[in-house]
């Protein structure tokens, strides 16, 4: 193995950022970029809408897609580290997205506004990091405001999550009173809004300021000095190991609107955050340093750019090194595919990328070759990537086009969209019906709209209502048990399911057919 190749892989920290919306995720990744010099002004990554309650605000983005979507991966270099941040859509109707981003990220940084504490999407966020045993670190933000108290945010990260926390850092005082951190890691304190030149002040060995200093006068000082004792006592230990197995998180408190507190979480971060990580597949655990080039294809966004109506493949490098040009294996198919065109992105530009190693990721041209979960590889043998995740859609519409003779228009438009992951369709097996599936509502407006901008097709889409998916173990099935209540469809793989109508058609379904045996892929993963 090549010295270089080898640093190169290790050199990398890929992760995605967590967090309920507002709670200031587009500004603390703006901060890490203008820290890593991927981007010279705030306000360059515009992604933040997405993550807003309104279609129109969706809409909107969509009108600037190609800054919108270049921020769903940003990439940079700072110290020894290169670092690849990955975007998630704040919406929960968006969570699926979300959620396949999570396989592709070696870790995650999880953002809470110190006022509101632990919300409800973070927590859902944090469970699927938790289950995928993804390292977790956590950034307090908002610090330049009142907010609760920060011994309380420990609890409720150790009650709510059930995950041990250990603060790297500890505020002195917050809002109008807040007058910097106890930097317990690097052993310092660092002031808010003071001149650079003095914005540290060492401590000694006991972990107090040594001689005189005007912020010794501050009882907010004083109290500091007593919680550290109390978390030096009875808090937890720091300990890399748990903080790798994702049972332990490392908590950083800060303001990123003010950039305070940033850099010393980056630097820190870089230090503890791990390299990329050994993958599941077929054929076992394929290390990362292995020299073979493979990796799995997480997200798939189409018409990135609308002036060339292209379609672009993200692909999360798993091992060995990409090289522009290269031929790789498609095992799904059997085929091959020339790796000739491929992107990198930065916050405010894409570019071409030559080379890429592990822990990288490259968006790929895809003329429609690609799936979502599909794996690429060198290797001779057709091993694949563990399958990602799937969402059990809840919410259904039966989709037809509005003008008969733009078929196949319409066609087109909705496989490529759920080739994207962007809804599930299903086709009911004795009428052949086309019906959606979604997790959340706001799914079904955006199929809407992109089907009318996109492929120039307006569609009706008719409210079925939320059923409960499940599928056949045994794909053979008498149709005739398909009904209102438990309607009998076939997804896109051509697996039969049931969609029934609540739980209580479940429930009788299942005391007259036990001969059919059925289940929820969630419960699976
Ligand atoms: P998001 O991506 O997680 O949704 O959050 P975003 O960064 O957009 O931040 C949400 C709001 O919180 C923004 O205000 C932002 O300025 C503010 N904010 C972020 N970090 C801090 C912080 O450290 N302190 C304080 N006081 N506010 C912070 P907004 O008024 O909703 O938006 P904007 O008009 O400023 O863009």
């Amino acid at each position: 193995m090549s010295k270089n190749f080898k640093q190169d892989v290790l050199s990398r920290r890929t992760f995605a950022i967590i967090s309920h919306p507002d709670a200031g995720k587009t500004t603390l990744t703006e901060k890490l970029l203008l820290f890593g010099g991927a981007i010279r002004d705030a306000g360059t990554v515009k992604g933040k809408k997405t993550g807003k309650y309104a279609t129109s605000d969706w809409m909107e983005i969509e009108k600037q897609r190609g800054i919108s979507v270049t921020s769903s991966v940003m990439q940079f270099d700072y110290q020894n580290a290169r670092v690849n941040i990955l975007d998630t859509p704040g919406h929960q109707d968006f969570s699926e997205d979300t959620y396949r981003t999570l396989t592709a990220v070696d870790s995650a940084v999880m953002i809470i506004d110190s006022a509101k504490g632990i919300e409800e999407q973070t927590l859902k966020l944090f469970k699927v990091c938790k289950m995928r045993g993804i390292p977790i670190f956590t950034f307090i933000n908002k610090l330049d405001r009142q907010g609760k108290p920060p011994l309380e945010l420990l609890a409720e990260l150790e009650e709510v999550m059930g995950i041990e926390s250990y603060p790297m850092n500890w505020p002195i005082g917050m809002g109008k009173e807040f007058l910097g951190i106890y930097d317990r890691f690097y052993k310092r304190i660092e002031q808010f809004r003071v001149e650079d030149t003095e914005k540290y002040i060492p401590l000694n060995e006991d972990g107090e300021i040594e001689g005189d200093h005007s912020i010794k006068q501050d009882s907010l000082y004083d109290q500091t000095l007593e919680e550290i004792m109390l978390l030096n006592e009875a808090g937890n230990e720091f300990s890399e190991e748990k903080i790798n197995n994702g049972d332990l998180t490392p908590v950083f408190f800060g303001s990123a609107l003010s950039n305070f507190g940033v850099q010393t979480f980056l630097e820190t971060y870089l230090q503890f955050a791990p390299s990329p990580q050994a993958r599941k597949s077929s054929m076992g655990e394929i290390d990362p340093l292995s020299e073979e080039f493979s990796g799995f294809i997480f997200k798939i966004q189409a018409n990135m750019n609308p002036a060339h109506r292209d379609r672009i493949a993200f692909l999360r490098i798993c091992s060995g090194k990409f090289e522009r040009g290269m031929t790789v294996n498609l095992p799904r198919t059997g085929k091959q595919v020339k790796l000739a065109q491929s992107t990198q992105f930065m916050a405010d530009d894409r570019s071409t990328v030559n080379e890429a190693v592990s822990g990288d990721i490259i968006g790929l041209y895809d003329p429609g070759f690609y799936q979502i979960g599909d794996t690429l590889t060198v290797s001779k043998n057709a091993f694949q990537y563990e399958k990602l995740p799937q969402f059990t859609p809840e919410l259904f519409v039966k989709v037809t086009a509005k003008n008969v003779m733009k078929q196949k228009h319409f066609h087109k438009g909705i496989q490529q969209l759920v080739q994207e992951g962007a809804i599930q369709l299903y086709k009911t097996v004795k009428t052949e019906d086309y019906l959606l599936g979604a997790v959340g509502q706001l799914q079904f407006e955006v199929f809407e709209h992109r089907m009318r901008n996109e492929y120039n097709v307006e569609v009706i889409m008719e409210h079925v209502g939320s059923k409960i998916a499940r599928w056949l173990v045994d794909e053979e099935v008498n149709e005739n048990l398909s009904s209102g209540r438990s309607l009998l469809v076939e997804d896109r793989f051509g697996k039969k399911a049931f969609l029934f109508e609540n739980e209580f058609a479940l429930r009788w379904f299942q005391d007259k057919n036990p001969e059919v045996k059925l289940y929820n892929p969630m419960d699976e993963q």
